[in-house]
């Protein structure tokens, strides 16, 4: 039976930089998921008797927005849902799921790599037909449609049994249960070199891979250890908990800080991974090692054509405007097109669709490639692995070699968490104000607020972050977070090149001190925000 209920419109349904973000207690409002689900339905065509995909990170509240999802696509006419058992799918599986099995979309419930748990972080986004994120024209489309909505359809109670897979039904609908790891594992089986990588293996080669209490324990049990013959005990925390275990499980060296301890000193694994709470991002640690998010794109770009899936070379190198410019530097090296995007992994869905770029990452530990349209947190590992086993050096001696290869680009992001809202807005206005008068002086060449205009559909995103560019190619980039629940986040990007190899074993901070003091004072950091220093520096 379809049950029509009546409903009033909530203010706060505008989606982030991914999706709907808010409070669990805020998604635990009646009417407040429905809500939006029905206006990301009546914001889609065609997708009448169609798939749709279903998935998400296992956090708090995912069982149950996972069921009234499955009884709303009956209620509003898919013909079938594609659900991860147990109401598991990683966000890149997920992406993977729509493309193989043509889906018209996927909802996926995950808030990333924010906390999870009662007090926690809840999340809801819409991936369109190609897997990516819905491209703002939807977004802005289902917004408004969350200011209007007065009912939503939804399959009278009871739900569908998760824990087993196979096809059932809900009224009209189909309802299918797959195996969350079967084909994603499959298609990285396509893309890379599993028989070197074992032999890798049996030179002694040895990793740890932290899972964080996350999506990704089951993808990593099955991938490393079962289908490579890592041992186990390789994969850390490796069962998806609602709370995560009480773990951030943000990839950074300060929440997966007890695989950076086990791996970073020496005299433990060879290699360390992590990914966060969806599994599409990912942390690369070597011994003695730390690889930066912007120089592991740039490294898997100029080692691609020794894995199988990237052999023919690559398209094209896309990177958000915020990520360093290392990948530019192999992208011209390649004589290949370097693309220069906002933050946020929908930007690179036209370009990868159009064959514009192959690889594509972002400074935020997000790498991913055309074999899906999300970041993908397991992916980037298994080609690091892939490139290791090819060129059996260290993760150092492949970075340090990098560098000296390319110079290398310095980078730091310097967070500045939970600063009240107003002045942060205050802050960047102010900043923008100043625009033209800030070129010209303490070494600044251009100061502009970045606009992108897409190569493929034409549309203009501007207001994307304000830039301090210098005339040795050094930049200061300020943005505020588009993915935060409370207060706001300032974020402060910081660029140098330095072609010296000599000087490359400078540490970061260190070789970055004069550009971050620039970072504060010119935008009066300190005054607005009355934060002397940030909150999180990667
Ligand atoms: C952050 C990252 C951005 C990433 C997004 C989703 O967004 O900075 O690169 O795409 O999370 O994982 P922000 O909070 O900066 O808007
Ligand atoms: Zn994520």
């Amino acid at each position: 039976m379809i049950l029509t209920i009546a409903t009033t419109p909530f203010e706060d349904q505008k989606p982030g930089t991914s999706g709907l973000r808010k409070k669990v207690s805020v998604f635990r409002q009646p009417h407040y998921a429905e809500n939006f689900i029905q206006s990301v339905f009546d914001s889609l065509e065609g997708f009448q008797g169609r798939t749709l995909v279903i998935g998400g990170d296992g956090r708090y509240h995912n069982s149950e927005v996972i069921q009234t999802a499955i009884r709303m696509a009956a209620a509003n006419g898919f013909g079938r849902v594609m659900v991860g058992q147990n109401g598991l799918l990683s966000t890149p599986a997920a992406s993977n799921l729509i493309r193989r099995h043509k889906a018209s979309g996927g909802i996926i419930l995950s808030a990333s790599h924010n906390p999870g748990g009662p007090d926690g972080d809840f999340g809801i986004k819409y991936n369109i037909s190609n897997g990516g994120p819905a491209p703002e024209k939807l977004t802005d489309a289902i917004y408004a449609r969350t200011r209007t909505i007065s009912s939503y359809r939804i399959a009278a109670p009871p739900g569908v049994d998760l824990a087993r897979t196979g096809e059932t039904r809900l009224g009209g609908m189909a309802v299918q249960v797959v195996d969350p790891v079967t084909d994603y594992a499959e298609l990285m089986r396509t893309l890379f070199d599993f028989e070197a990588i074992r032999a890798l293996i049996r030179t002694g080669f040895t990793m740890r891979f932290d899972a964080m209490g996350a999506v990704t324990g089951p993808y990593a049990h099955r991938i490393l250890e079962d289908m490579l013959g890592f041992p186990g005990g390789t994969v850390m925390n490796g069962t998806p908990l609602p709370d995560f275990g009480g773990r951030h499980p943000d990839p950074n060296l300060v929440h997966a800080g007890e695989l950076a301890r086990l791996v970073l000193p020496g005299g433990g694994p060879d290699f360390g991974a992590a990914s966060d709470g969806d599994g599409d991002r990912n942390l690369i640690v070597g011994r003695g090692m730390y690889v930066t998010p912007s120089d592991s794109l740039a490294i898997l770009a100029a080692n691609a054509t020794l894995t199988p899936g990237y052999a023919g070379g690559l398209a094209g190198i896309a990177r958000s405007m915020p990520t360093s410019r290392a990948a530019d530097r192999v992208a011209e090296k390649l004589g290949i097109g370097a693309w220069e995007t906002p933050t946020g992994w929908k930007f690179f869905g036209n370009l990868l669709d159009a064959g514009k770029a192959t690889l594509c990452g972002e400074e935020s530990f997000g790498t991913g490639s055309t074999h899906v349209r999300e970041k993908d947190g397991l992916w980037a590992v298994l080609m690091w692995l892939n490139i290791l086993a090819r060129r059996r050096l260290s993760v150092a001696d492949i970075v340090t070699r990098h560098w000296a290869e390319y110079g290398r680009n310095f980078y730091s992001r310097h967070d500045y968490e939970d600063v009240d809202a107003e002045a942060a807005n205050g802050l960047m206005n102010a900043l923008r104000a100043r625009l033209p008068s800030l070129a010209g002086r303490n070494g600044i060449a251009t100061a502009d607020d970045f606009a992108y205009d897409d190569p493929v559909d034409g549309s203009r995103t501007t207001k994307q972050g304000i830039r301090l560019i210098f005339a040795d190619g050094a930049r200061i980039i300020y943005r505020l977070s588009g993915t935060g629940t409370a207060g706001a986040t300032l974020r402060v990007y910081i660029e140098r090149y330095e072609p010296d190899a000599g000087l490359h074993g400078m540490e970061t901070q260190a070789a970055l001190s004069g550009l971050i003091a620039l970072s504060r004072s010119i935008a009066g950091i300190g005054t607005h925000t009355g934060r002397a220093a940030p909150t999180v520096i990667t």
